[in-house]
């Protein structure tokens, strides 16, 4: 299981400089939990903290082109950081499973002469096997297109690795990317899957109200718009376990007595509710968007082979207060199962922050020059102490606890 220790982003919009858990930089920190929330004011970073993970992804699918020119993005100069000359630059640090030794991975994007983005730094370092003190060392080390990567699981040179030296021929496309599809350079294919593989959820309920004609997908998408082929996947994968699937989900839904998947006479696959007061059924394109939202995300924890780390944007919206405890400890048990992945969210919710700790929790707040800073509740004065008391974050918060980042 692969895990994301930390992650620090510089001049990405109004993220000059946060640091997210443990990095190179920062190793006297705790590595992230399974289970994040980030709060904070209107437009002190929280969305823009999930579209920079978001940014990562788009960077190794598409190139940093692309990915700075997305609709919402609006191209380089928009995504820097305003008034500031200096790359947009990412530092993370994770481990393929916890007896691994860490992987830092070091990115910086600018632009040049003519204001088109590239790379312009790439670094990938990991400690020799047995190295307990001094830097991790360099497997692939890249500046402005050219340097070496080291073959092979190791960069211990008696192990029979490598180096070579290399020069990408394209400045918008990652090292990582490249490297990542062959097969002798296996610790960068692991690092490339696990970066691609993020997930950010968007949901629109609108959207899960389309029945496709047919087709099946792996996984839930970004907007859940393909809600009813993923349930198709699943049903074809397991026909037994799908319809326990649906049994255990209706119960986590308020007013609904039972789902059942019914086979269209064109073969659609349909979702059948059973709603306390009606006899006659219900389909999925006449449930509520709070329903269709609580489904979608109760079958994004059913995946059976989920994203290594998924992002959620204040799921909040569209749900009746009362329900978020119940989602918040329903992702706390998706991100603490043994393949789960760890799940950062972003909320305005104190009933949401009830099911965490000081420990899951970072507020984001703006300083006076206009960027964001990122604590960790727990390092906030007292609230440790009033949380061990029995006050829940939630209360904390919602009484002004954590000073910073209420408006
Ligand atoms: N290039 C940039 N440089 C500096 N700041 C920027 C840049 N682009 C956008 N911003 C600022 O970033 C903030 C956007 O924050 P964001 O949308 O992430 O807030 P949020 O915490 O998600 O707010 P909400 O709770 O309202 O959704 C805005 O204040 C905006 O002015
Ligand atoms: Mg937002």
């Amino acid at each position: 299981m692969a895990i994301l220790e930390g992650i620090q982003i510089q001049n990405y919009r109004a993220l000059k400089d946060v640091t997210l858990g443990k990095t190179i930089e920062d190793k006297y920190v705790n590595p992230l939990p399974r289970l994040m929330a980030v709060i904070g004011a209107n437009g002190c970073g929280k969305s823009t903290l999930l579209d920079a993970l978001g940014f990562v992804g788009d960077c190794l699918s598409d190139g940093v082109e692309v990915a700075c020119d997305k609709p919402h993005r609006g191209g380089f100069e928009r995504v820097r950081t305003l008034g500031v000359n200096e790359p947009i630059k990412f530092e993370i640090r994770y481990r393929e499973n916890p007896d691994e030794r860490p992987i830092n991975y070091s990115l910086w994007v600018d632009c040049d002469i003519n204001g088109r983005p590239r790379v312009v730094r790439e670094r990938l370092r990991q400690r020799r096997k047995g190295q307990r003190f001094g830097q991790p060392h360099p497997f692939l080390d890249l500046t402005n297109g050219s340097g070496t990567v080291w073959s092979g699981e190791s960069t211990d040179s008696e192990e029979g690795n490598k180096s070579e030296p290399i020069r990408m021929k394209d400045r918008q496309v990652l090292g990582v990317s490249t490297l990542g599809t062959l097969s002798e350079h296996p610790r960068i294919s692991k690092f490339r899957r696990f970066l691609s593989n993020w997930y950010l959820s968007y949901f629109v309920p609108q959207l899960a109200r389309t029945q496709p004609t047919s087709g099946a997908d792996p996984h839930l998408d970004r907007t859940g718009e393909n809600l009813a082929k993923y349930l198709q996947f699943i049903e074809r994968q397991q026909p037994k376990g799908f319809s326990a699937m649906l049994t255990r989900i209706s119960k986590k839904i308020p007013g609904v007595r039972a789902i059942k998947a019914i086979r269209a006479p064109d073969k659609r696959l349909l979702l059948e509710f059973d709603v306390e007061g009606y006899e006659d059924k219900f389909y999925q394109q006449d449930m509520s968007d709070g329903t269709l939202k609580m489904l979608a995300y109760l079958l994004l924890m059913e995946d059976p082979d989920p994203a290594p780390l998924v992002g959620v944007e204040e799921p909040e919206n569209g749900l009746h207060h009362q329900l978020l405890s119940d989602l918040a400890l329903e992702f706390k048990a998706f991100a603490g199962k043994a393949k789960g992945p760890q799940v950062l969210i972003t909320t305005h919710s104190p009933n949401f922050v009830d099911a965490l700790s000081p420990s899951e929790v970072w507020i984001l707040n703006k300083n006076d020059s206009g960027h964001s800073n990122l604590t960790l509740a727990a390092d906030v004065s007292g609230v440790m102490e009033l949380f061990m008391e029995g006050l829940p974050m939630g209360s904390l918060w919602y009484s002004n606890h954590f000073g910073i980042a209420n408006p």
